[in-house]
């Protein structure tokens, strides 16, 4: 076994205030100071997705590394795959600090940062120059003054393709007003085929990467049903289910609950996983989707694949955990999926809704 360094290392990170603690844990991962934590290695765990060989479904969610800063020393980890970003065309500051909290008592993060990020030449510029090992797709955002905000998706789509394995267009955050409209059913087309235009133009077929789509969990049927339609028109490859909510359930002990911005963790749970199954059904089980919110365990995780997820993504569990808790959860996904006879990740995707439609 090796050594969770979190151990020591995250009783002493979570001392400081928690966008501080952010930047040491990047400045930590940059310098080398982290020890790299050798990825759980079974073949049931490896996943085929768009092409691309995953060697676990657990990957990093977006929001982590918005600079694209340390994305391999974060494969070394234990990912499955690595999402930077959320990345503007322009660099812009965000919003004002402090606008990120920990909710310890409830397992939870709320966040309103407001895409703070260093802008996509500056992310172009680190990830052309890593090696092309190990899967990172980039997350697309808009600058909050930009007015025709398809054309910030075309411009970071046509600037990261060359260097992104997947591209995600995020319309799901709650910190840049306007921005969750874009999921209507009126502006969503649109904006995806605008963006997929930029992309097509942009590189050539072989060497496109896929382009999914980012949702938040406080969409009502009407959107989500309009949102499986431009996505099964063939314009996304797949959807990422979800982001942050909005919403504050009444459960909510600590003392930030009603800090404004978008609620991750252990409460986001089971509305973001309602949500992946509503979209796995209204999709029929034909477009990749990958389920994140609130994951925190392998059964968590388990229970988002049996829903419909190809893949999955954390985020906020890492604050309390650390990175460890990457090979903890491969390691018990492969006695979970043996438990059940599922030969690998893909067949147990989706496996509730088939047993319900039986
Ligand atoms: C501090 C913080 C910043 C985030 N920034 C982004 C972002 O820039 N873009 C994005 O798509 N999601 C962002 N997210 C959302 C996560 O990617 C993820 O969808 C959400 O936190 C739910 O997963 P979790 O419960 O495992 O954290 C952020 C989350 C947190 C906690």
């Amino acid at each position: 076994m090796t050594t969770d360094y979190y151990r020591w290392a995250g009783p002493l990170i979570r001392k400081l205030p928690p966008e501080a603690a952010h930047r040491a844990a990047i400045l930590a991962l940059r310098s080398g100071l982290v020890p790299p934590l050798p990825a759980i290695q079974h073949p049931s765990l490896a996943v085929e997705l768009w092409g691309l060989r995953f060697p676990n479904p657990v990957g990093l969610a977006a929001g982590f590394d918005k600079n694209g800063e340390v994305p391999d020393a974060l494969l070394g980890q234990g990912f499955g795959f690595v999402e930077v970003g959320t990345v503007t065309p322009r660099a812009q500051p965000g919003n004002p600090k402090p606008r990120m909290f920990r909710l310890t008592e409830d397992a939870a993060i709320i966040n309103r940062m407001g895409f703070n990020n260093q802008g996509m030449e500056a992310m172009a510029a680190r990830l052309a120059a890593r090696p092309r090992a190990g899967i990172v797709g980039v997350n697309l955002g808009k600058n909050k003054d930009t007015e025709d905000a398809a054309a910030d998706y075309e411009k970071g789509a046509a600037r990261l393709a060359p260097f992104a394995d997947y591209l995600v267009i995020n319309v799901s955050s709650p910190n840049t007003p306007g921005l969750r409209a874009l999921q209507s059913p009126d502006q969503l087309a649109t904006l995806v085929r605008r963006t997929r235009g930029a992309l097509d133009e942009a590189t050539d077929m072989a060497k496109r990467p896929p382009l999914l789509l980012k949702i938040a969990p406080d969409l009502v049927e009407a959107d989500l049903a309009a949102i499986a339609q431009v996505a099964l028109g063939g314009a996304l490859d797949g959807l990422i289910v979800s982001n942050t909510t909005v919403a504050r359930p009444e459960t909510l002990i600590s003392i930030h609950a009603r800090e404004s911005g978008g609620l991750s963790g252990a409460p986001l749970f089971d509305p973001s996983t309602q949500v992946l199954r509503r979209m796995y059904r209204l999709t029929k089980g034909k477009l990749p989707l990958i389920g994140v919110g609130g994951i925190g365990s392998a059964l968590d995780a388990y229970v988002k694949i049996r829903a419909g997820a190809s893949l999955v993504q954390l985020y906020s569990a890492l604050v309390y955990e650390g990175t460890a808790l990457v090979g903890r959860i491969n390691q018990d996904l492969v006695t979970l999926l043996a438990r059940d006879g599922f030969a690998n990740v893909a067949q147990a995707v989706g496996a509730d809704q088939r047993a319900v439609r039986r």
